[in-house]
Protein backbone atom coordinates (compact mmCIF):
# COMPACT_ATOMS: atom_id res chain seq x y z
CA UNK A 1 0.00 0.00 0.00
CA UNK A 2 0.94 3.44 -0.93
CA UNK A 3 2.22 5.52 1.89
CA UNK A 4 -0.23 7.81 2.73
CA UNK A 5 1.76 11.68 3.02
CA UNK A 6 0.80 14.70 4.84
CA UNK A 7 -0.31 16.07 1.45
CA UNK A 8 -2.27 13.02 0.54
CA UNK A 9 -3.88 13.59 3.55
CA UNK A 10 -4.81 16.95 3.58
CA UNK A 11 -5.99 16.75 -0.09
CA UNK A 12 -8.51 14.28 1.06
CA UNK A 13 -9.56 15.86 4.30
CA UNK A 14 -9.78 19.41 1.92
CA UNK A 15 -11.91 17.12 -0.48
CA UNK A 16 -14.32 15.55 2.07
CA UNK A 17 -15.18 18.32 4.60
CA UNK A 18 -13.86 21.32 2.69
CA UNK A 19 -11.70 23.74 3.47
CA UNK A 20 -12.68 24.60 6.69
CA UNK A 21 -11.75 20.89 7.73
CA UNK A 22 -8.70 20.69 5.95
CA UNK A 23 -7.18 23.99 7.96
CA UNK A 24 -8.11 22.74 10.70
CA UNK A 25 -6.33 19.68 10.00
CA UNK A 26 -3.98 21.69 8.72
CA UNK A 27 -3.37 23.68 12.31
CA UNK A 28 -3.68 20.05 14.37
CA UNK A 29 -0.45 19.40 12.26
CA UNK A 30 1.16 22.43 12.45
CA UNK A 31 0.77 23.71 8.91
CA UNK A 32 -1.67 26.18 8.89
CA UNK A 33 -1.25 29.40 7.25
CA UNK A 34 -1.43 30.77 10.98
CA UNK A 35 -3.87 32.85 11.13
CA UNK A 36 -2.34 35.44 13.50
CA UNK A 37 -2.62 35.61 16.65
CA UNK A 38 -4.55 38.69 17.98
CA UNK A 39 -5.00 38.46 21.37
CA UNK A 40 -6.22 41.97 21.78
CA UNK A 41 -9.28 42.94 23.03
CA UNK A 42 -9.85 46.59 22.50
CA UNK A 43 -12.14 48.71 25.28
CA UNK A 44 -15.37 49.02 24.25
CA UNK A 45 -18.61 51.89 24.77
CA UNK A 46 -20.39 49.48 27.07
CA UNK A 47 -17.20 48.08 29.23
CA UNK A 48 -18.29 50.95 32.05
CA UNK A 49 -21.81 51.97 31.39
CA UNK A 50 -22.78 48.29 31.41
CA UNK A 51 -21.32 47.60 34.96
CA UNK A 52 -23.45 51.24 35.96
CA UNK A 53 -20.01 53.05 36.18
CA UNK A 54 -18.16 56.04 35.08
CA UNK A 55 -15.05 55.67 32.90
CA UNK A 56 -11.38 57.07 34.34
CA UNK A 57 -8.88 59.30 33.44
CA UNK A 58 -6.15 59.31 32.34
CA UNK A 59 -2.59 61.47 31.68
CA UNK A 60 -0.39 59.93 28.42
CA UNK A 61 2.73 61.35 28.67
CA UNK A 62 4.09 61.73 24.89
CA UNK A 63 2.04 61.97 21.84
CA UNK A 64 4.33 59.84 19.72
CA UNK A 65 2.74 56.43 18.24
CA UNK A 66 2.24 54.84 21.87
CA UNK A 67 0.85 57.48 23.31
CA UNK A 68 -1.66 58.13 20.20
CA UNK A 69 -2.43 54.52 20.27
CA UNK A 70 -3.01 54.30 23.82
CA UNK A 71 -5.49 57.31 23.97
CA UNK A 72 -7.08 55.87 20.70
CA UNK A 73 -7.79 52.42 22.18
CA UNK A 74 -8.75 53.79 25.65
CA UNK A 75 -11.37 56.35 23.64
CA UNK A 76 -13.22 53.29 22.69
CA UNK A 77 -14.41 53.17 26.34
CA UNK A 78 -15.02 56.35 26.96
CA UNK A 79 -11.79 56.94 28.80
CA UNK A 80 -10.89 60.70 29.32
CA UNK A 81 -7.01 61.31 28.17
CA UNK A 82 -5.07 64.02 28.54
CA UNK A 83 -1.89 63.76 26.19
CA UNK A 84 0.70 66.09 27.25
CA UNK A 85 3.38 66.57 24.93
CA UNK A 86 6.84 68.51 25.02
CA UNK A 87 7.42 68.95 21.62
CA UNK A 88 5.61 71.41 18.93
CA UNK A 89 3.77 68.72 17.78
CA UNK A 90 2.03 65.33 18.03
CA UNK A 91 3.94 62.29 16.20
CA UNK A 92 7.13 62.23 17.97
CA UNK A 93 9.43 59.93 15.42
CA UNK A 94 6.93 59.13 13.04
CA UNK A 95 7.62 62.48 11.39
CA UNK A 96 7.07 63.63 7.81
CA UNK A 97 8.48 66.54 6.40
CA UNK A 98 6.86 68.41 4.27
CA UNK A 99 7.64 71.87 2.35
CA UNK A 100 6.58 74.97 4.87
CA UNK A 101 7.63 72.60 7.96
CA UNK A 102 11.46 73.76 10.12
CA UNK A 103 13.19 71.78 11.81
CA UNK A 104 14.57 72.44 14.84
CA UNK A 105 17.69 70.53 16.55
CA UNK A 106 19.07 70.84 20.05
CA UNK A 107 22.33 72.57 19.86
CA UNK A 108 21.91 72.97 16.16
CA UNK A 109 21.13 74.93 13.00
CA UNK A 110 17.06 74.77 12.24
CA UNK A 111 16.22 73.60 8.87
CA UNK A 112 13.43 75.52 6.56
CA UNK A 113 12.36 72.43 4.53
CA UNK A 114 11.99 73.51 1.10
CA UNK A 115 10.34 70.50 -0.79
CA UNK A 116 8.01 71.42 -3.56
CA UNK A 117 4.20 70.62 -3.56
CA UNK A 118 3.36 67.06 -2.84
CA UNK A 119 6.78 66.09 -2.33
CA UNK A 120 7.70 64.65 0.96
CA UNK A 121 10.55 62.64 2.94
CA UNK A 122 9.77 60.27 6.06
CA UNK A 123 11.97 61.29 8.42
CA UNK A 124 11.36 58.48 10.62
CA UNK A 125 10.15 55.51 10.32
CA UNK A 126 9.54 54.77 6.59
CA UNK A 127 9.01 50.79 5.82
CA UNK A 128 6.00 48.39 7.00
CA UNK A 129 6.04 44.80 7.25
CA UNK A 130 2.86 43.27 6.41
CA UNK A 131 2.73 41.16 9.88
CA UNK A 132 3.18 44.19 12.07
CA UNK A 133 -0.17 45.49 13.99
CA UNK A 134 0.85 48.74 12.24
CA UNK A 135 -0.70 47.70 8.79
CA UNK A 136 -4.30 46.33 10.98
CA UNK A 137 -4.21 50.12 12.45
CA UNK A 138 -3.77 51.45 8.78
CA UNK A 139 -7.02 49.46 8.02
CA UNK A 140 -9.05 50.17 10.79
CA UNK A 141 -7.96 54.17 10.50
CA UNK A 142 -8.51 54.29 6.76
CA UNK A 143 -5.06 54.80 6.27
CA UNK A 144 -4.50 53.94 2.33
CA UNK A 145 -1.32 51.81 1.31
CA UNK A 146 1.00 51.13 -1.20
CA UNK A 147 4.43 48.75 -2.14
CA UNK A 148 7.65 49.99 0.02
CA UNK A 149 9.49 48.77 -2.71
CA UNK A 150 12.34 47.43 -0.03
CA UNK A 151 14.28 45.03 -2.82
CA UNK A 152 15.68 46.41 -6.06
CA UNK A 153 17.60 43.84 -8.15
CA UNK A 154 18.42 46.77 -10.08
CA UNK A 155 19.79 48.99 -7.51
CA UNK A 156 23.37 49.15 -6.58
CA UNK A 157 25.56 47.40 -4.11
CA UNK A 158 28.97 49.48 -3.56
CA UNK A 159 31.81 47.87 -1.70
CA UNK A 160 35.57 48.59 -1.97
CA UNK A 161 35.07 51.38 -3.96
CA UNK A 162 33.25 48.98 -6.59
CA UNK A 163 29.70 49.78 -7.42
CA UNK A 164 27.69 46.77 -9.13
CA UNK A 165 24.02 46.10 -9.38
CA UNK A 166 22.31 43.85 -6.71
CA UNK A 167 21.44 41.31 -9.36
CA UNK A 168 25.25 41.58 -10.22
CA UNK A 169 26.10 40.79 -6.89
CA UNK A 170 23.60 38.14 -5.72
CA UNK A 171 24.18 35.92 -8.95
CA UNK A 172 27.61 36.08 -8.56
CA UNK A 173 27.47 35.07 -5.10
CA UNK A 174 24.83 32.54 -4.89
CA UNK A 175 26.58 31.41 -8.55
CA UNK A 176 29.93 30.53 -6.83
CA UNK A 177 28.76 29.30 -3.40
CA UNK A 178 26.73 26.74 -5.40
CA UNK A 179 29.80 25.86 -7.52
CA UNK A 180 31.51 24.98 -4.29
CA UNK A 181 28.94 23.04 -2.51
CA UNK A 182 27.53 21.16 -5.56
CA UNK A 183 31.75 20.59 -6.26
CA UNK A 184 31.99 19.18 -2.61
CA UNK A 185 28.87 17.28 -3.04
CA UNK A 186 29.60 15.79 -6.44
CA UNK A 187 33.58 14.76 -5.24
CA UNK A 188 31.77 12.85 -2.12
CA UNK A 189 33.10 15.26 0.41
CA UNK A 190 29.00 15.04 2.35
CA UNK A 191 28.75 11.61 1.74
CA UNK A 192 28.78 11.34 5.61
CA UNK A 193 25.61 13.61 5.70
CA UNK A 194 24.12 12.68 2.54
CA UNK A 195 22.75 9.92 1.01
CA UNK A 196 23.01 9.23 -2.86
CA UNK A 197 19.37 10.26 -3.08
CA UNK A 198 19.91 13.55 -1.24
CA UNK A 199 23.03 14.26 -2.94
CA UNK A 200 20.91 14.44 -5.97
CA UNK A 201 18.18 16.65 -4.33
CA UNK A 202 20.90 18.85 -3.39
CA UNK A 203 22.67 19.17 -6.66
CA UNK A 204 19.51 19.81 -8.54
CA UNK A 205 19.22 22.88 -6.22
CA UNK A 206 22.20 24.31 -6.63
CA UNK A 207 22.15 24.08 -10.43
CA UNK A 208 19.04 26.39 -10.05
CA UNK A 209 19.86 28.15 -7.03
CA UNK A 210 23.69 29.31 -8.79
CA UNK A 211 22.49 29.01 -12.68
CA UNK A 212 25.76 26.38 -12.52
CA UNK A 213 26.76 24.90 -15.78
CA UNK A 214 26.27 20.94 -16.82
CA UNK A 215 29.90 20.53 -15.27
CA UNK A 216 28.39 22.42 -12.03
CA UNK A 217 30.41 25.70 -13.02
CA UNK A 218 29.40 28.80 -12.28
CA UNK A 219 30.51 31.29 -15.12
CA UNK A 220 28.30 33.93 -15.21
CA UNK A 221 24.28 33.78 -16.02
CA UNK A 222 22.07 36.48 -17.85
CA UNK A 223 20.97 36.74 -13.85
CA UNK A 224 23.78 39.23 -13.63
CA UNK A 225 22.26 41.80 -15.78
CA UNK A 226 22.97 43.39 -19.12
CA UNK A 227 24.76 46.42 -20.68
CA UNK A 228 22.32 46.48 -23.50
CA UNK A 229 19.33 44.63 -22.31
CA UNK A 230 17.67 42.11 -24.90
CA UNK A 231 15.09 43.20 -27.76
CA UNK A 232 15.31 42.35 -31.21
CA UNK A 233 18.71 41.31 -30.43
CA UNK A 234 20.20 38.91 -27.80
CA UNK A 235 21.60 42.06 -25.69
CA UNK A 236 25.20 42.59 -24.56
CA UNK A 237 25.82 40.95 -21.35
CA UNK A 238 27.86 42.50 -18.60
CA UNK A 239 31.27 41.95 -18.27
CA UNK A 240 32.13 38.93 -16.03
CA UNK A 241 32.20 37.45 -13.74
CA UNK A 242 35.44 37.84 -11.83
CA UNK A 243 36.65 34.60 -10.26
CA UNK A 244 35.80 33.46 -6.95
CA UNK A 245 38.40 34.68 -5.25
CA UNK A 246 37.33 38.93 -6.93
CA UNK A 247 34.00 37.98 -5.78
CA UNK A 248 34.90 37.21 -2.10
CA UNK A 249 37.20 40.33 -2.09
CA UNK A 250 34.62 42.53 -3.36
CA UNK A 251 32.97 42.13 0.19
CA UNK A 252 29.39 42.54 -1.56
CA UNK A 253 28.01 39.63 0.65
CA UNK A 254 26.93 42.48 3.10
CA UNK A 255 24.42 43.64 1.06
CA UNK A 256 22.30 40.83 -0.18
CA UNK A 257 20.81 39.24 2.59
CA UNK A 258 18.84 42.84 3.77
CA UNK A 259 15.65 41.35 2.86
CA UNK A 260 16.14 38.35 4.43
CA UNK A 261 14.43 39.20 8.09
CA UNK A 262 11.28 38.26 9.26
CA UNK A 263 11.09 42.28 9.52
CA UNK A 264 12.65 43.33 6.33
CA UNK A 265 11.17 40.99 3.62
CA UNK A 266 9.36 41.99 0.62
CA UNK A 267 6.70 42.70 -0.20
CA UNK A 268 6.46 45.93 2.75
CA UNK A 269 4.09 49.28 2.97
CA UNK A 270 3.92 52.38 3.67
CA UNK A 271 1.17 55.37 3.46
CA UNK A 272 0.14 56.68 0.65
CA UNK A 273 1.39 60.44 0.96
CA UNK A 274 3.82 60.15 4.21
CA UNK A 275 3.74 57.60 7.44
CA UNK A 276 2.18 60.51 9.06
CA UNK A 277 -0.89 59.48 7.90
CA UNK A 278 -1.03 57.35 10.78
CA UNK A 279 -0.29 59.73 13.61
CA UNK A 280 -3.01 62.04 11.81
CA UNK A 281 -5.32 59.47 11.37
CA UNK A 282 -4.91 58.99 15.37
CA UNK A 283 -5.47 62.05 16.36
CA UNK A 284 -8.13 62.63 14.34
CA UNK A 285 -9.58 59.78 16.20
CA UNK A 286 -8.73 60.80 19.85
CA UNK A 287 -9.84 64.50 19.38
CA UNK A 288 -6.64 66.84 19.00
CA UNK A 289 -7.73 69.02 21.48
CA UNK A 290 -7.52 66.34 24.05
CA UNK A 291 -3.30 67.12 22.79
CA UNK A 292 -1.79 69.84 25.08
CA UNK A 293 1.77 70.06 23.12
CA UNK A 294 4.53 72.12 24.41
CA UNK A 295 4.72 70.54 27.83
CA UNK A 296 7.36 69.49 29.95
CA UNK A 297 6.65 67.18 32.79
CA UNK A 298 8.83 67.45 35.57
CA UNK A 299 7.30 65.65 38.11
CA UNK A 300 5.46 62.45 38.47
CA UNK A 301 4.06 61.43 41.24
CA UNK A 302 1.95 58.00 41.92
CA UNK A 303 -0.62 58.40 44.67
CA UNK A 304 -3.23 55.74 46.42
CA UNK A 305 -6.08 57.30 43.76
CA UNK A 306 -4.37 58.71 41.23
CA UNK A 307 -1.46 59.81 39.57
CA UNK A 308 -0.04 63.82 39.70
CA UNK A 309 1.68 65.35 36.74
CA UNK A 310 3.34 68.72 37.02
CA UNK A 311 4.94 71.42 34.56
CA UNK A 312 6.64 74.60 35.17
CA UNK A 313 3.51 76.33 35.36
CA UNK A 314 0.78 73.64 35.96
CA UNK A 315 -0.20 70.42 37.41
CA UNK A 316 -2.80 67.59 36.67
CA UNK A 317 -4.55 64.73 38.62
CA UNK A 318 -5.54 62.02 36.65
CA UNK A 319 -6.87 58.19 37.67
CA UNK A 320 -3.98 56.52 35.91
CA UNK A 321 -1.12 57.92 33.73
CA UNK A 322 0.67 55.83 30.27
CA UNK A 323 4.14 57.66 30.64
CA UNK A 324 4.90 57.10 26.64
CA UNK A 325 8.13 58.39 26.37
CA UNK A 326 11.96 57.60 25.55
CA UNK A 327 13.10 55.69 28.36
CA UNK A 328 16.15 58.26 28.66
CA UNK A 329 14.06 60.71 28.45
CA UNK A 330 11.77 59.49 31.43
CA UNK A 331 14.83 58.18 33.63
CA UNK A 332 15.16 61.92 34.15
CA UNK A 333 11.53 63.21 35.60
CA UNK A 334 11.77 63.11 38.88
CA UNK A 335 8.99 60.42 40.35
CA UNK A 336 8.20 58.64 43.15
CA UNK A 337 8.15 55.13 41.75
CA UNK A 338 10.96 54.07 43.33
CA UNK A 339 14.78 53.00 42.83
CA UNK A 340 14.18 49.77 40.80
CA UNK A 341 11.92 51.35 38.38
CA UNK A 342 14.75 54.41 38.25
CA UNK A 343 17.41 52.52 37.64
CA UNK A 344 15.55 50.11 35.19
CA UNK A 345 14.78 53.09 33.06
CA UNK A 346 18.58 53.96 33.09
CA UNK A 347 19.35 51.12 31.32
CA UNK A 348 17.92 51.34 27.60
CA UNK A 349 20.96 52.96 25.56
CA UNK A 350 19.87 55.43 22.74
CA UNK A 351 21.10 54.92 19.34
CA UNK A 352 21.92 57.19 16.81
CA UNK A 353 20.12 57.58 13.77
CA UNK A 354 20.31 60.14 11.10
CA UNK A 355 18.84 60.56 7.16
CA UNK A 356 18.17 63.35 4.66
CA UNK A 357 16.37 63.89 2.37
CA UNK A 358 17.72 65.35 -1.81
CA UNK A 359 14.79 66.45 -3.71
CA UNK A 360 15.68 66.46 -7.50
CA UNK A 361 14.33 68.00 -10.08
CA UNK A 362 14.73 65.14 -12.78
CA UNK A 363 14.36 61.56 -11.82
CA UNK A 364 17.42 60.47 -13.06
CA UNK A 365 17.78 57.17 -11.04
CA UNK A 366 14.45 56.28 -13.00
CA UNK A 367 15.41 57.80 -15.92
CA UNK A 368 18.95 56.67 -16.44
CA UNK A 369 19.00 53.57 -13.86
CA UNK A 370 16.42 52.21 -14.64
CA UNK A 371 15.73 52.03 -10.43
CA UNK A 372 12.34 52.17 -9.01
CA UNK A 373 11.61 52.20 -5.62
CA UNK A 374 14.16 49.99 -3.37
CA UNK A 375 17.66 50.24 -1.53
CA UNK A 376 20.93 51.04 -2.01
CA UNK A 377 23.56 49.25 0.17
CA UNK A 378 27.07 50.41 0.51
CA UNK A 379 30.06 50.17 2.85
CA UNK A 380 30.28 54.18 2.78
CA UNK A 381 28.66 56.13 5.77
CA UNK A 382 26.08 56.78 4.08
CA UNK A 383 25.54 53.26 4.73
CA UNK A 384 21.88 53.14 2.47
CA UNK A 385 20.37 55.04 -0.57
CA UNK A 386 16.63 54.89 -0.90
CA UNK A 387 15.14 55.66 -4.02
CA UNK A 388 11.31 56.64 -3.75
CA UNK A 389 8.54 54.10 -3.83
CA UNK A 390 6.26 56.46 -5.08
CA UNK A 391 5.49 59.46 -7.68
CA UNK A 392 7.09 57.02 -10.10
CA UNK A 393 7.95 58.93 -13.71
CA UNK A 394 7.27 62.36 -11.73
CA UNK A 395 8.73 65.67 -12.36
CA UNK A 396 10.77 65.40 -9.16
CA UNK A 397 11.57 63.29 -6.10
CA UNK A 398 13.22 62.72 -2.66
CA UNK A 399 16.10 60.18 -2.51
CA UNK A 400 17.02 59.15 0.94
CA UNK A 401 20.61 60.11 0.17
CA UNK A 402 21.74 58.63 3.66
CA UNK A 403 20.15 56.51 6.50
CA UNK A 404 23.01 55.78 9.07
CA UNK A 405 22.89 54.58 12.77
CA UNK A 406 25.19 54.56 15.54
CA UNK A 407 29.31 55.81 14.66
CA UNK A 408 28.27 57.05 11.21
CA UNK A 409 24.84 58.74 12.06
CA UNK A 410 27.27 60.46 14.79
CA UNK A 411 29.42 62.06 12.16
CA UNK A 412 26.79 63.60 9.92
CA UNK A 413 24.56 64.55 13.68
CA UNK A 414 28.09 66.33 14.62
CA UNK A 415 28.12 68.18 10.94
CA UNK A 416 25.75 71.21 9.80
CA UNK A 417 23.07 70.83 7.43
CA UNK A 418 25.03 71.79 4.85
CA UNK A 419 27.79 70.04 5.30
CA UNK A 420 25.74 66.81 5.87
CA UNK A 421 24.75 67.41 2.51
CA UNK A 422 28.04 67.98 0.98
CA UNK A 423 29.20 65.16 2.49
CA UNK A 424 26.77 62.81 1.52
CA UNK A 425 26.58 64.16 -2.28
CA UNK A 426 30.46 63.33 -2.39
CA UNK A 427 29.67 59.96 -1.07
CA UNK A 428 26.84 59.22 -3.58
CA UNK A 429 28.56 60.37 -6.51
CA UNK A 430 30.88 57.79 -5.74
CA UNK A 431 28.34 55.29 -6.77
CA UNK A 432 25.62 57.84 -9.22
CA UNK A 433 28.75 59.70 -10.97
CA UNK A 434 28.05 63.47 -11.49
CA UNK A 435 24.81 63.50 -12.01
CA UNK A 436 24.52 63.04 -8.58
CA UNK A 437 25.09 66.33 -7.86
CA UNK A 438 22.88 68.02 -10.48
CA UNK A 439 19.29 69.01 -10.26
CA UNK A 440 19.47 68.78 -6.68
CA UNK A 441 16.43 71.42 -5.42
CA UNK A 442 16.84 71.06 -1.76
CA UNK A 443 17.75 68.79 1.08
CA UNK A 444 16.73 68.42 4.99
CA UNK A 445 18.63 66.38 7.22
CA UNK A 446 17.56 64.92 10.60
CA UNK A 447 19.99 63.65 13.58
CA UNK A 448 17.61 61.62 16.16
CA UNK A 449 19.86 61.69 18.83
CA UNK A 450 19.53 65.14 18.41
CA UNK A 451 16.02 65.84 18.32
CA UNK A 452 14.59 67.42 21.49
CA UNK A 453 12.47 65.53 23.60
CA UNK A 454 13.58 62.33 21.78
CA UNK A 455 17.01 62.52 21.85
CA UNK A 456 17.72 58.97 19.82
CA UNK A 457 16.72 56.87 16.81
CA UNK A 458 15.78 54.23 19.25
CA UNK A 459 17.57 52.33 22.07
CA UNK A 460 19.61 49.49 22.88
CA UNK A 461 19.08 47.27 25.55
CA UNK A 462 22.09 46.44 27.07
CA UNK A 463 20.48 43.17 27.74
CA UNK A 464 16.62 41.99 27.62
CA UNK A 465 16.49 41.46 31.71
CA UNK A 466 14.21 42.23 34.69
CA UNK A 467 14.39 45.41 34.34
CA UNK A 468 13.09 45.02 30.49
CA UNK A 469 9.94 42.83 32.16
CA UNK A 470 9.67 45.17 35.08
CA UNK A 471 8.47 48.30 33.16
CA UNK A 472 5.90 45.94 31.33
CA UNK A 473 4.03 46.30 34.48
CA UNK A 474 2.91 48.89 36.23
CA UNK A 475 4.59 50.85 38.66
CA UNK A 476 2.01 51.88 40.81
CA UNK A 477 -0.66 53.79 38.92
CA UNK A 478 2.05 55.11 35.83
CA UNK A 479 1.87 52.58 32.86
CA UNK A 480 4.85 52.21 30.73
CA UNK A 481 4.54 52.18 26.93
CA UNK A 482 6.83 52.59 24.03
CA UNK A 483 8.50 50.55 20.70
CA UNK A 484 11.36 49.83 23.46
CA UNK A 485 9.45 48.02 25.35
CA UNK A 486 8.68 45.46 23.06
CA UNK A 487 11.03 42.98 20.89
CA UNK A 488 10.17 45.16 18.05
CA UNK A 489 12.57 48.34 18.87
CA UNK A 490 12.65 50.30 16.12
CA UNK A 491 9.12 49.82 14.88
CA UNK A 492 5.96 51.85 15.09
CA UNK A 493 4.46 48.19 15.75
CA UNK A 494 6.23 48.02 19.15
CA UNK A 495 5.12 51.37 20.17
CA UNK A 496 1.70 50.26 19.32
CA UNK A 497 1.59 46.49 20.62
CA UNK A 498 3.50 47.88 23.96
CA UNK A 499 0.68 50.26 23.96
CA UNK A 500 -2.22 47.69 23.84
CA UNK A 501 -0.63 45.96 26.21
CA UNK A 502 -0.52 48.92 28.93
CA UNK A 503 -3.96 49.52 27.82
CA UNK A 504 -5.26 46.18 28.43
CA UNK A 505 -3.69 45.95 31.67
CA UNK A 506 -4.95 49.34 32.91
CA UNK A 507 -8.80 48.40 31.83
CA UNK A 508 -8.46 45.29 33.58
CA UNK A 509 -7.79 47.37 36.37
CA UNK A 510 -10.12 50.17 35.61
CA UNK A 511 -12.91 47.60 35.39
CA UNK A 512 -12.47 45.47 38.67
CA UNK A 513 -11.63 48.83 41.24
CA UNK A 514 -14.29 49.58 43.71
N1 LIG B 1 12.65 49.85 11.55
C1 LIG B 1 13.86 50.49 11.11
C2 LIG B 1 14.08 50.19 9.64
O1 LIG B 1 13.38 49.39 9.07
C3 LIG B 1 15.04 50.12 11.94
C4 LIG B 1 15.35 48.69 11.88
C5 LIG B 1 16.14 48.21 10.84
C6 LIG B 1 14.86 47.82 12.83
C7 LIG B 1 16.44 46.87 10.74
C8 LIG B 1 15.15 46.48 12.74
C9 LIG B 1 15.90 45.98 11.68
O2 LIG B 1 14.96 50.76 9.04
Amino acid sequence: MGELTRRGLLVGIGAAGGAGAMYAAMGALGLAPAEQERSFTPPQAGDFTLRGRSSASVVILGAGVAGLTAAYELGKAGYDCTILEARPKAGGRSLTLRGGDRLTEAGGQAQDVRFGEGAYFNAGPGRIAPWMVTMDYCRELGVPIETFVNNNAAAYVHTNGVTVRARTARADLYGYISELLAKATDAGRLDRRLTAEDRERLLEFLRRFGDLGPKLDYDGSPRRGFLESPDIDGGVPIEGPGSLRQVLAAGTGRAITNDFGYDQATPMFQPVGGMDAIVTALLDRVGAGRVRTGIKVTKITSLADGVEVEWAGGRLKADYCVAALPPHILAKIPHNLGAQVGAALARPVPVAAGKIGLEYGRRWWELEDRIYGGVTETDLDITHIWYPSHGYHGKTGIVVGYYATEEHAELYGALTPEDRRRRALTQGKKIHGDKYRNDLLSSVSIAWERQEHIMGGWVRWPSIDSSFTLLQRPAGRVYFAGDWLTHLIAWQAGAMESARSAVTQLHQRALQSP
